[in-house]
């Protein structure tokens, strides 16, 4: 992403707000640190087993709940067994400033507790297919970070995961959030561009994406099953 092409806010639908280079370095670089700490462990880093018996080619690690499809537990039964990393202070904190700085309104973050993050590493060829997010019991925003290099991010619509969608780039430190009428909107990562990122933010190579979310789950190890 050249720099000195500035890059607007941008409204991509009610409720869907791309902020561009939202995080600083420093925040980023300190995200990658806690991100590379839970990509090994407690639950290691994997490219998560799907249903069909295939994989992701994403690699997933999860914290405040574990996610595999399609549920949230607080043990990761599908990859060691091992209770999930605590979700933190901080992380919670970071997603009440992102929803104020989305919505341009002082009051946006309040109330907002998002109880787990799914990290997701994709290498260059990684990409995540058209999906809604709806294993969770809120209906609260999902705030996601993106770190690394930049990918072309598929915002479409509650519907159907065909067109009409809005194809924009994600780049380092963008912070974009989807909430109210967009909350359940289809959304994917249909390509990652190589080499975008700046080596100064840790990660030498590929994309890292956060997202924060309210699971609306109080059950510690008992299993829920999607509503979807
Ligand atoms: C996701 O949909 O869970 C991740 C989206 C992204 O990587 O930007
Ligand atoms: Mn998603």
């Amino acid at each position: 992403m050249n720099a000195l092409i500035p890059r607007p806010r941008l409204r991509i639908a009610p409720g869907a707000v791309h902020v561009p280079g939202w995080l600083t370095l420093d925040q980023q670089r300190e995200l990658v640190v806690a991100c590379r700490a839970w990509a090994s462990g407690p639950v290691p880093i994997r490219h998560t087993a799907l249903p069909s018996g295939g994989v992701m080619s994403v690699q997933t690690v999860c914290v405040g709940w574990h996610w595999q499809p399609y549920r949230y537990t607080r043990t990761a039964g599908d990859v060691n067994g091992a209770a999930v990393a605590a979700f933190p202070d901080w992380m919670a904190d970071l997603g009440r400033r992102a929803l104020v700085e989305a919505y341009e309104d002082e009051t946006a973050g309040d109330g907002y507790t998002p109880d787990t993050a799914l990290i997701n590493f994709y290498d260059g060829q990684a990409t995540l297919g058209m999906h809604q997010d709806k294993d969770e019991r809120s209906s609260a925003p999902v705030v996601s970070l993106t770190i690394g290099d930049s990918c072309v991010f598929r915002f479409g619509n509650t519907r159907t995961r065909a067109k009409p969608y809005t194809d924009l780039e994600l780049a380092s430190g963008d912070l974009f959030v989807f909430g109210g009428p967009s909350r359940y909107a289809y959304h994917g990562v249909p390509k990652i561009l190589p080499g975008t990122g700046d080596p100064a933010t840790g990660l030498t190579a590929g994309r890292l994406n956060i997202t924060l979310r309210v699971t609306g789950l109080t059950d510690p190890g008992k299993e829920v099953p999607s509503q979807g």
